[in-house]
């Protein structure tokens, strides 16, 4: 299994900061957003991680390194052009060999040990995707689920209230096989005109493929504005500040 974290993305709601830094590397507590996906990646058992990155962004590579630090292999990967977060996957094709799974970098959860269970269950099940979900506040803010069973029957990216098919909403942690990219590839521009890979998991739902959902017992924050960095670092530091 290896790893690929998305982190190519403008992270426009974070300017000004993100003039200057990608949002991957602002800190939760002592740690960039991104060396804490790293960190739950290497505690998985996952030790080959693919970072997208885009051309137009620096830095990532200055901090992360080869990832030796992190007792991880890391290898670059460049998204040409900012198409969605599909897009970003896709551009990571050439340096995937199997089943791998996807966290974004500018997501914050917890328990570290989510991930391990992601994959043990998503292998058990053997099944073709596995995306770990919530319980979330916003439906507007993430791709909503329909449960049924243990199948992911429905995904709709940021809906409405009203056309919400539940709460349960895509957290940023996929479990895939490797024929996503071929789904990837069959995907339309939806949202705000991006390539969706929530859009992706409609595709391989609709070809009848196995697609699995598993929930998270804990947190997660994604850190894609002023007020989560502040909720992501006020959680740290009443939980994990004295680390
Ligand atoms: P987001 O949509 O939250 O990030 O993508 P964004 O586009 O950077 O944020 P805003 O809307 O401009 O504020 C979630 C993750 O997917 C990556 C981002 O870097 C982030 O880690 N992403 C998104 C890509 O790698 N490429 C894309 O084209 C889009």
């Amino acid at each position: 299994m290896q790893g690929l974290i998305p982190a190519a993305g403008g992270g426009t709601r974070l300017g000004p900061f993100t003039n200057a830094i990608p949002k991957e590397l602002l800190p939760v507590g002592d740690k960039a957003v991104i060396e804490h996906v790293v960190e739950a990646m290497r505690l998985a058992g996952i030790t080959d991680i693919v970072i997208v990155v885009s051309p137009h962004k620096h830095g990532l590579s200055d901090y992360l390194g080869s990832g030796r630090r992190f007792g991880v292999n890391l290898t670059y990967v460049v998204q040409d052009e900012r198409k969605g977060l599909a897009d970003a996957v896709l551009s990571g094709e050439h340096a995937i060999d199997g089943s791998f799974v996807v966290v974004l970098g500018d997501n914050f959860f917890r328990p570290k040990e989510f991930l391990k269970e992601l994959i043990s269950y998503h292998l058990n099940e053997r099944a073709d995707a596995t995306l770990g979900v919530a319980e979330v506040g916003d439906v507007t803010r993430h791709g909503i689920i329909k449960p049924e069973g243990d199948r992911i029957a429905e995904i709709i990216e940021k809906p409405s209230i009203e056309e919400a098919p539940s709460i349960l909403g895509s957290i940023g942690a996929y479990v895939f096989e490797r024929f996503i990219f071929d789904a990837i590839r069959e995907t339309k521009p939806g949202y705000n005109g991006e390539l969706q890979l929530t859009d992706s998991v409609k595709v391989a739902i609709g070809l009848g493929r196995r697609v699995l959902y598993k929930k998270i017992d804990g947190i997660h924050i994604d850190v894609g504005t002023p007020a989560d960095l502040m909720m992501a670092n006020k959680w740290y530091m009443n939980n994990e500040g004295h680390r």
